[in-house]
């Protein structure tokens, strides 16, 4: 690819390259040229306008958070410090149901919504102007957006009690069309919320029937991460093969202590699964969840922490039994006085947790909530944690494994074409970062902190993170379904990436 003579906007010298396929990685210097890799591997024979002594620091391909609740920080933070800091260079926003288009309201909607958005206004009719404004004002990282079942349902329907009709599955079906030809990667559901918990599978059916002609994949916050998540695996692999589309299951957990343990089995169905379906997986490096105040009943969490309260903001980052005692109410009381709320709830089990994350298939996403006034420390943490405290000091897994998690295997998954892998030609989206030191930074104290040892991140061949700082760049695009190689559901044995 490189030939002599060739001048690069930038060497990168001396570095340990992490490919992100999860191969051993090896020493040698990359370059780059306007938004790509020019080449990689021993390059003394050429030469960088600009050129930079690694000392054997590791380069990998940029982290993809694949399950974030970013719509709206993309515009209203386009910095995305919280991000960009931890390495991460794409994300794909409208999980769990939840996305900031197709959707009009004129009302406050309803929650979990309102964790990233409370403004009715803030909402877009249309799928192709939310990407327009990413366009016109873009972020520092690149996004990749899932329409959410619960805003079509809220924007379709007059309560949410109930099944779709008929009429009202083709209005909703109408509007994901119109946005999966816009450019939205597929449809996310989060079937465990009040918006959605009302929808039979028959009507998820009928709506990621949609997805097959667009390459479409279909994401779920499933029904039950708890006593009856068996029956919620066997829920999503019947839409994905119902509907024929790849389907991830997102954030996956067992929750609540009657559940610990049982991550061997969960794994042992999505396992047996993947010999007939395309289903992919992500999960987040921590033992608690965090989403609204009220999802508190059947958590079964050993403890909770107030992430943020509309009526009563002085509540946040301070724990919900001490709140409820200086109230002097039960706890469900309180989180009645405290809502509009989130919270922070203790109810997994780390024995899970790890083996979630060490199974081959598992996609690192975060879940961050970047609205939230105290969130979970997952906002700022979740990638240098992966790889230093699991990696590194817990040794789940090797280095090379760990990025894989959040490069490649990611990219695969999603279609996202030359991103995900360090190769002549790919986007140079890069992390680069001290395998040594690098470390989450951010705590459920203290959850608003940049990791160490993450050293310079760079999207689209542009710096946007250097020496703990923010360089201002914005150089993100919103990347659109037809620019990618997404995966298709291709019938019996075809488990794809
Ligand atoms: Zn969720
Ligand atoms: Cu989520």
């Amino acid at each position: 690819m490189a030939r002599a003579g060739d001048t690069a906007d930038l060497v990168l010298r001396d570095a340990r390259l992490i490919d992100g396929t999860g191969g051993p990685s090896r020493r040698g210097d990359l370059a780059l040229k306007d938004d790509r890799i020019l080449a990689l591997g021993d390059l003394s024979g050429m030469r960088g306008a600009r050129e930079i002594d690694l000392a054997g620091k590791a380069i990998a391909p940029g982290f993809i958070d694949v399950h974030t609740h970013d719509d709206r920080a993309l515009l209203a933070d386009p910095l995305m410090t919280c991000k960009v800091s931890q390495g991460v260079t794409t994300v794909v926003t409208g999980n769990c149901g939840v996305s900031l288009a197709p959707l009009q309201i004129s009302t406050r909607p309803p929650a979990p919504m309102d964790l990233i958005c409370e403004d009715p206004d803030g909402f877009f009719a249309d799928f192709g102007n939310y990407l327009g404004a990413l366009d016109r004002d873009p972020p520092a990282t690149n996004a990749l957006a899932q329409v959410g079942h619960a805003s079509l349902r809220v924007g379709a329907m007059d309560r949410l009690d109930r099944a779709a009709s008929g009429t009202e599955i083709k209005t909703m079906r109408g509007r994901l069309e119109a946005a999966l030809e816009a450019g939205a990667i597929g449809l996310s559901t989060g079937l465990f919320y009040p918006p959605a918990s009302a929808a039979p599978t028959e009507e998820v059916i009928e709506l990621a029937k949609a997805l097959d002609a667009y390459h479409g994949l279909h994401s779920t916050h499933m029904r039950d991460e708890s006593d009856h998540i068996a029956d919620s695996l066997e829920e999503t692999f019947r839409i994905g093969r119902e509907a024929r589309v790849p389907v991830v299951i997102s954030h996956h957990k067992c929750a609540g202590v009657s559940n610990y343990g049982r991550s061997e089995e969960t794994l042992g169905m999505i396992e047996a699964a993947r010999g007939r379906q395309p289903v992919g997986l992500d999960v987040y490096p921590y033992v608690a969840s965090s989403t609204t105040l009220d999802s508190v009943r059947g958590m079964q969490a050993a403890r909770v922490l107030v992430a943020w309260s509309k009526p009563h903001p002085e509540a946040a980052g301070r724990d919900l039994k001490d709140i409820a005692a200086e109230m002097g109410l039960s706890i469900e009381a309180a989180v009645a006085a405290l809502l509009p709320a989130g919270g922070i709830f203790f109810s997994m089990d780390e024995a899970d947790v790890r083996r979630i994350l060490s199974y081959r298939h598992s996609m690192i996403g975060s879940d961050g909530l970047p609205h939230d006034v105290h969130p979970h420390p997952r906002l700022w943490g979740t990638f240098p944690r992966v790889l230093g405290h699991y990696a590194r000091e817990a040794g789940l897994f090797s280095l090379e494994e760990a990025v894989r998690k959040m490069t490649s295997l990611s990219a695969q998954r999603f279609g996202l074409k030359d991103r995900g892998t360090l190769r002549a030609g790919a986007y140079a989206d890069l992390a680069v970062f001290d395998p040594d030191t690098v470390l989450d930074a951010a705590t459920f104290d203290n959850p608003k902190q940049p990791a160490t040892g993450i050293e310079m991140v760079l999207v689209n061949g542009r710096v946007v993170w250097q020496d703990g700082q923010h360089s201002g760049a914005r150089p993100g695009r919103a990347l659109r379904r037809q620019d990618l190689d997404a995966p298709r559901f291709n019938g019996a044995g075809g488990c794809g990436p």
